[in-house]
């Protein structure tokens, strides 16, 4: 039996249209983008989020075998969190369909177009906090780069509109649940996104920044360049995670330190007065440099010795904040967030108990992630046992971001 506590977030990927303006034999979401369907990538930015959700795919009713398929694959084990569903003729009819199996706890939805097939997962989650923070309608929009001109039916220019009143609204667009059935239950004629349909609810919806890589795939050329985002050769920094492999990541870091009487201990990011102090080029701290060492393996940016060097003059004495948060920078910037850390302190002494939970807090807030800290004796087995150091075990495990940044190379 699964026991995962239930979503408070659902995403309604919208995926039932048939891309009449892609003109491919299969509907646009079923279209093979480097390897992998439209609908396939979508779901895996959706399963990037930070917060577990509940995933509605709305498929086309011919392809709902193939979509559950595709689904069940991208959700491994949290297969239970999805449900696949038939679309309608329109794509407000696809999202009402979504609405209607909206589960018991869910409080913010977003609506998803699975054309969006490249938006990082960040964007998700900056559109939940921002449904949160504000109570309001939550659309991404990017500045409207273009000059717009009001043309009449023969090509006659009427004049041009002031851009910097225009955004070019993206998806996910994020609402709180009840205001967003409330306003579909009460639409009238058609809206081509679901702030349209709020809005004329008379709610308000607001606008925050959008990503460039959430673009909409709609014609053949959407597709020929969302390929060449994708391809091995013009994979830049901030592409890099969308070629990643999305599964997470492991890492174990195992660290020792001999004592030293003439030195301050400090252990788990904490200074321990009264007790004997560890050897060593920095300030000895073996559960912070396990812990690096884990997050390095994850990302397979190496080791702590590799990245930090063992004898550089910047971080003689240097305690374990300046380790966490250069691992952590680097962590982040090769596509990766921080899922939890466990870190076991093998030695007699200190007792950790009675500081657990401050190491804990403090070890967390650096990371940004839960952190386990705990201790164990070795029965007086080994150097450990003898009294002669300190050894720290680490496990970190990690979870692709989808790009970070929505600098693109193709924009220079
Ligand atoms: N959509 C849907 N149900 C519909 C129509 C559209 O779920 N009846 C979804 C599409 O699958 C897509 C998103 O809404 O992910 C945005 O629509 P669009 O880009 O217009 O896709 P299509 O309608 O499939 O394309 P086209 O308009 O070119 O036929
Ligand atoms: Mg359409």
């Amino acid at each position: 039996m699964t026991d995962h506590p239930a979503p408070l977030v659902a995403v309604i990927v919208v995926a039932a249209g048939s891309g009449s303006r892609l003109g491919h034999s299969e509907p646009k979401a079923f279209v093979p983008l480097a390897g992998r369907t439209l609908l396939e990538r979508a779901l895996l930015t959706v399963f990037g989020m930070r917060e577990p959700a509940q995933v509605i795919v709305v498929a086309p009713e011919n392809r709902l075998e193939a979509a559950r398929v595709i689904a069940g694959a991208v959700a491994g084990p949290l297969g239970d969190r999805v449900d696949v569903i038939a679309g309608g003729p329109s794509r407000q009819d696809s999202v009402n369909r979504g609405l209607a199996v909206l589960r018991p706890g869910v409080q913010t939805v977003l609506v998803h177009d699975a054309a969006r097939a490249l938006t990082p997962s960040a964007l998700c989650d900056a559109v939940v906090d921002a449904v949160r923070a504000t109570g309001n309608g939550i659309v991404p929009g990017l500045a409207v780069v273009d000059t717009i001109k009001r043309v009449d039916d023969g090509g006659t220019i009427l004049g041009t509109v002031d851009r910097s009143e225009l955004s070019a609204v993206q998806t996910p667009q994020g609402f709180p649940r009840d205001v967003l059935v409330a306003a579909a239950a009460a639409a009238t004629g058609e809206a081509t996104d679901d702030a349209a349909v709020v809005a004329s609810a008379g709610h308000p919806v607001n606008v925050i920044p959008g990503d460039a890589l959430a673009f909409k795939i709609t014609t053949p050329w959407d597709l020929r360049r969302a390929e060449s985002l994708l391809s091995a050769g013009s994979a830049t920094a901030e592409t890099a995670g969308l070629t990643a492999d999305r599964g997470p990541r492991v890492g174990t870091g195992l660290d020792v330190h001999a004592f030293d009487d003439s030195s301050a201990l400090w252990i788990a990011g904490l200074h321990w007065p009264g007790e004997r102090g560890l050897s060593g080029h920095s300030d000895g701290d073996a559960a912070v440099h396990a812990v690096c060492d884990a997050l390095l393996a994850a990302a397979g940016l190496g080791d702590l010795g590799g990245v930090f060097g063992t004898s550089d003059p910047a971080f003689a004495q240097a305690h374990g904040d300046v380790f966490l948060r250069e691992t952590l920078r680097r962590v982040t910037e090769a596509g990766f967030r921080v899922g939890n850390v466990t870190v076991q302190i093998i030695g007699n002494r200190p007792k950790l108990a009675p500081r657990r939970a401050e190491a804990e807090a403090l070890l967390g807030s650096l990371l940004g992630a839960p952190v386990s800290v705990s201790a164990t004796t070795t029965d007086a087995l080994g150097f450990t046992g003898r009294g002669e150091g300190i050894a720290a075990l680490a496990t970190a495990i990690l979870f692709p971001v989808l790009a970070v940044r929505p600098v693109l190379s193709w924009e220079a």
